[in-house]
This record gives C-alpha cells, structure tokens and sequence, in this order.
C-alpha cells in the first residue's frame, strides 16, 4: 500500500480543484488523485501540473458525480490501484450559467447535491481504510440559512437561489455524515473557498473575475491544505473558511 497520502479530488481539471491539485501535490508524500469527468481534460490538466515540477505524484480517473456508472469504477479502480484514500474532497459544482427554470434548478441539484452525495457516499469505505481520513464538501458562504436570512450581511442578496439552496442542502448532508462518521475517526468539514476566479459563474473576463471582486483559487488551496494537515481540527463537523467559521 501507498505511504503517501492519498488525496482524491473530484472536479480537479480546472479552477479550485486544478489549483488545489497543484497545492497539495507541491509537497513531498502526496499522491492527488484528479477525478474528472472528462478524461481528456484530466489528463491534460495532470500534465500541466507534472510539467510545472511538483514533489509529489499524480493520477487521474474518470468521474462523473451525476453518472452512477462512472462512480461505482471509478471506486473500483482507486480500490484495486490503492485499496484506500486518505481525504476525499467533495468539490465538483456548477451554477449552471444560461440555463433557466427546472432545467437550472435540475442541473445545480443534480451535481450539488445528488452527485456530491452519491459519490461521497461510494467513497467512504476507502476512506474508512485510512488511519487519519478526511473528508470536505466544497460549499458556499450562499449556502448559510443565517447568513442569507440576515439583511444586514453583504452574503444575502437576492440572487443565486437554486445554487444557495444547493449549498444549503449540501451543509445539512455535511452534519449529517460529521455526526455518522465522527466515532470512526473521520474529520469531516464543509469549507467555503470564498469568491475566487473560476469558470464556475461563466467563462467571459466578467463572469470568471466577479467583475473583479475575485481572488485566487491558490489561496483556496492553501487552506483546504491547512485542513488536510490537521491544522483546522478542531473545527472539524464546522462550515469553515481560511479565516474561521460560518454559521451554518
Ligand atoms: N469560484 C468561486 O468563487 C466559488 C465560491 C464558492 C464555492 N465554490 C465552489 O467551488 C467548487 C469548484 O468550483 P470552481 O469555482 O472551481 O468552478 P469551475 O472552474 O467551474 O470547476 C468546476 C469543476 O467541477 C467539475 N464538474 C461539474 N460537474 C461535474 C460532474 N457532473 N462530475 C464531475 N465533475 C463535474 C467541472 O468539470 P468540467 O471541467 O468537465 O466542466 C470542473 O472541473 C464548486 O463546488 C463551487 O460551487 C466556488
């Protein structure tokens, strides 16, 4: 069995999850595993990162949270080629840009919520297998009921409901698996990445900045780094960010 950690990230082709690849896999004893639904896309985006001189190693596996299929060889696969993972980073999401009505809501629910946890829910007996697991759901500051419901807080606008209460939903499933897994030892976190650039809200110079208002996945990264190496512990069964805690 691997003496690296094992890390396994889903969505790790591009934005947060590319950047959180290239963090953890720039140390030593790491193995990241980038899970990505497009496998050409995968594999392009682990060459970047090879050809960029990380420290530790790298591996790819076809994964689309929405496909029941692609989940169940996707563990298969990571099963027969490591027989465990270390932490398990719940990060593929979409807001779903240009679509509208059901088919939006459909869409953002779909990934957010039904795949997030249909594909962590096929993990977990992997992750079962490691000596100090981990597990993270990438959510939202959008996502907070107290957050949104406080008129007063820059986080409650009036936009973005299908993928607040994606994020909202997503938060309960956390406390859900945080008290479920909590006696086996599983640190389990819901952690907002902040605004950061992405393709998440589009791919025009607007949409991926936030009309500038965005900051750098790098630093993301970081954190989701801190809480992988134990220094955010203490917060575990929290809804965390690099600089502290939300309220659910
Ligand atoms: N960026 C922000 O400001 C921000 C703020 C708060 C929270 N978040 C959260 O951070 C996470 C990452 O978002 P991002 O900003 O990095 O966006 P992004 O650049 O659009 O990346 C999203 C990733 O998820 C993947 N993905 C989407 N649907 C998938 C599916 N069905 N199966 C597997 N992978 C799928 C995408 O794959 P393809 O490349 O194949 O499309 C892509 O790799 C999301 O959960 C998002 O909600 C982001």
């Amino acid at each position: 069995m691997s003496e690296s950690t094992i890390v396994l990230i889903t969505g790790a082709n591009q934005g947060i999850g590319y950047a959180t690849a290239k963090t953890i896999a720039s140390h030593p004893n790491y193995h990241v595993i980038m899970a990505c639904r497009n496998l050409s896309k995968g594999y392009e985006a682990c060459s970047q990162l090879e050809t960029a001189g990380i420290k530790g190693t790298l591996s790819v596996v076809q994964l689309d949270v929405e496909d029941d299929i692609s989940i169940s060889k996707a563990v298969h696969s990571v099963s027969n080629e490591f027989g465990r993972i270390d932490v398990f980073i719940s990060n593929a999401g979409t807001l779903s840009p240009g679509s509208t009505g059901r088919d939006k809501i459909g869409k953002i629910f779909s990934t957010n919520v039904f795949g997030a946890m249909l594909a962590t829910e096929a993990f977990i007996p992997l992750l079962l297998k490691s000596t100090h697991p981990c597990l993270i759901q990438i959510s939202s500051a959008l996502g907070s009921l107290v957050l949104a419901s406080d008129a007063n807080n820059a986080k409650s606008s009036e936009t973005w409901d299908e993928y607040r209460m994606s994020k909202a939903a997503l938060n309960m499933m956390t406390i859900q698996m945080h008290k479920r897994l909590k006696n086996q030892k599983v640190r389990v976190f819901a952690f907002c990445p902040g605004l950061v650039r992405s393709n998440l809200r589009g791919v025009s110079e607007e949409a991926v900045t936030a009309q500038g208002n965005a900051g750098d996945p790098m630093e993301s990264a970081n954190a989701l780094l801190d809480i992988i190496v134990g220094r955010r512990d203490k917060d575990a069964g929290k809804f965390v960010h690099k600089d502290g805690c939300y309220p659910w």
